[in-house]
């Protein structure tokens, strides 16, 4: 799975370094080394940011709370249909 949270400069002044913190702890916290989490610039979804992209996917009005159910959640969806395999 790969995350990306927008850290352009409309996100950035909502705080979505905080995101990008909170989903670098989740990966240790969870056990999470299959994600990969990393910065990306802007999505071109300023107005509806923060912003971040899990596999392709934009969501939007992120938070870091919310980000990280969210990914917790999918990669509990991912594992029930992909049991052992990798993926991405
Ligand atoms: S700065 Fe994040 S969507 Fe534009």
């Amino acid at each position: 799975m790969k995350v990306q949270v927008c850290t352009g400069k409309t996100c950035k002044e909502r705080f979505s370094q905080y995101i990008l913190t909170r989903l670098q702890n989740d990966k240790e916290l969870y056990d999470m080394h299959s994600v990969d989490v990393c910065e990306c610039p802007c999505t071109g979804n300023c107005k509806i940011g923060p912003s971040v992209i899990i596999d392709g996917n934009v969501e939007t009005h992120m938070n870091p709370a919310k980000a990280s159910e969210m990914i917790r959640e999918k990669r509990k969806q991912w594992g029930k249909g992909n049991k052992g395999g990798k993926r991405k």
